[in-house]
């Protein structure tokens, strides 16, 4: 099968109102007015319980976990909150500036704690791969970036550019696995880059070595004059907007030859899906592309092998990040979050519990991560 065909698009697969292809635009306006009032029903119980509702979490998981699998299996055009959503963006990645102040520019010892910060392994906000055996949360984020070394075929004495390197835990962590492996991190937020900055003053953290530069900028707009052998980028593109344009510039970026390894979170739905909610507190402008929609939009590069990684991984991955939230309760409650801590502990355990059903949903089958090898031909 090729890798590279067209996807499907919500006008043509729409089990809401039946096949869009045969109806009428007023049906498809109908389908969009389900989905406004859809919305505003989310929101309503999104922000009783931010506001202070007492739901034990046994009966939220509960909501959700009956609720997502008839969402994905019958009425996957209600998770389109935005017809924007269904278009590429007119730039790469929207909303950049307000993304890192709703998420990434949080306060870095949240993080740390939340995700966790070992010797070797620093914090890593993306999926950790449980499949192969592992018993904690650190051997398993280990064994997903062993997986990636191995897909994207890394050798030593590749220059690597990590595209939204968050703490650079990748760099460090296959740094340390070869000793001529150079890495050039990117990422746009400053408070995440202040974190990256100390660690490469410490002489045990291989980023300390010449080996390591980091570029605080945004991918919207970075340019380099270095190409590099290989480019990857684990849980960004989400946050892209426009795939066409972000892998233009990813292909900008490759010596001839050069590959590339995307790793995103992705829906096998017949269109992309995102919540209004995540979209408020959480990630703005964020959206979870189709399984399908990295090879039917890379004109500038070439799709050679994709792997669909089950949600499971996922959902164990943010059960060990809320766990981890609600042990580190007394360490994170005096933090600077700009709002009240209870109220922002409401949105952040709202937004952990349903990932934690989300991706587990329908056996993890539609709701999981895609990862893409890619070439520049
Ligand atoms: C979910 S985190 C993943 C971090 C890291 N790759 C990992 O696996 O832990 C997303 C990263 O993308 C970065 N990012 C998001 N939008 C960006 C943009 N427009 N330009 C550069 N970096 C961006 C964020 O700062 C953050 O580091």
């Amino acid at each position: 099968m090729s890798l590279n065909t067209p996807e499907p698009t919500i006008q043509s697969y729409l089990p809401l109102l039946g096949d869009m292809s045969r109806k009428r635009p007023i049906a498809y306006q109908a389908s969009r007015g389900a989905v406004k009032i859809f919305n505003a029903l989310q929101m309503a119980v999104a922000e009783s319980y931010i506001n202070g509702l007492e739901v034990p979490d046994s009966v939220l998981r509960s909501l959700f976990d009956t609720c997502m699998p008839i969402l994905f299996k019958h009425f996957p055009s209600l998770l389109a909150p935005y017809d924007w959503v269904l278009n590429e963006t007119d730039h790469v990645a929207e909303g950049s500036q307000d993304l890192m102040k709703v998420q990434y520019d949080l306060p870095q010892k949240m993080f740390k704690l939340m995700l966790g910060d070992w010797d070797l392994m620093y914090p890593k906000y993306t999926m950790a791969l449980w499949e192969r055996g592992a018993t904690d949360l650190e051997q398993a984020q280990m064994h997903m970036i062993d997986d990636a070394i191995e897909k994207l075929g890394i050798q030593d004495g590749d220059h690597v550019l990590d595209v939204g390197c968050g703490w650079a835990a990748v760099p460090n962590y296959v740094m340390s696995k070869f000793p001529n492996v150079r890495f050039t991190g990117l990422s746009l937020s400053h408070e995440q880059c202040e974190d990256v900055r100390h660690r490469m003053a410490d002489p045990k953290s291989y980023l300390s070595s010449d080996r390591f530069t980091l570029v605080e900028g945004d991918f919207n707009t970075i340019q380099f004059e270095e190409k590099f052998d290989k480019v990857l980028s684990m849980g960004v593109f989400c946050h892209v907007g426009n795939l066409t344009h972000g892998f233009e510039k990813i292909a900008s970026f490759l010596k001839p030859k050069g590959q590339f390894f995307l790793h995103i979170i992705t829906v096998r739905l017949p269109n992309n899906v995102s919540s209004v909610y995540t979209h408020r507190y959480i990630f703005p402008h964020g959206r979870y592309w189709m399984f399908d929609a990295p090879p039917a939009r890379n004109q500038h590069l070439t799709t050679v092998k994709r792997w669909y990684m089950n949600g499971n991984n996922y959902s164990k991955t943010f059960a060990s990040w809320l766990q981890r939230f609600d042990d580190h309760y007394d360490d994170i409650k005096d933090l600077d979050y700009g709002i009240d801590f209870l109220k922002f502990r409401r949105i952040w355990r709202f937004y952990l519990i349903w990932f934690v059903s989300n991706f587990a949903s329908c056996d993890g089958d539609i709701n999981g991560n895609g990862q893409f090898l890619m070439t520049l031909t």
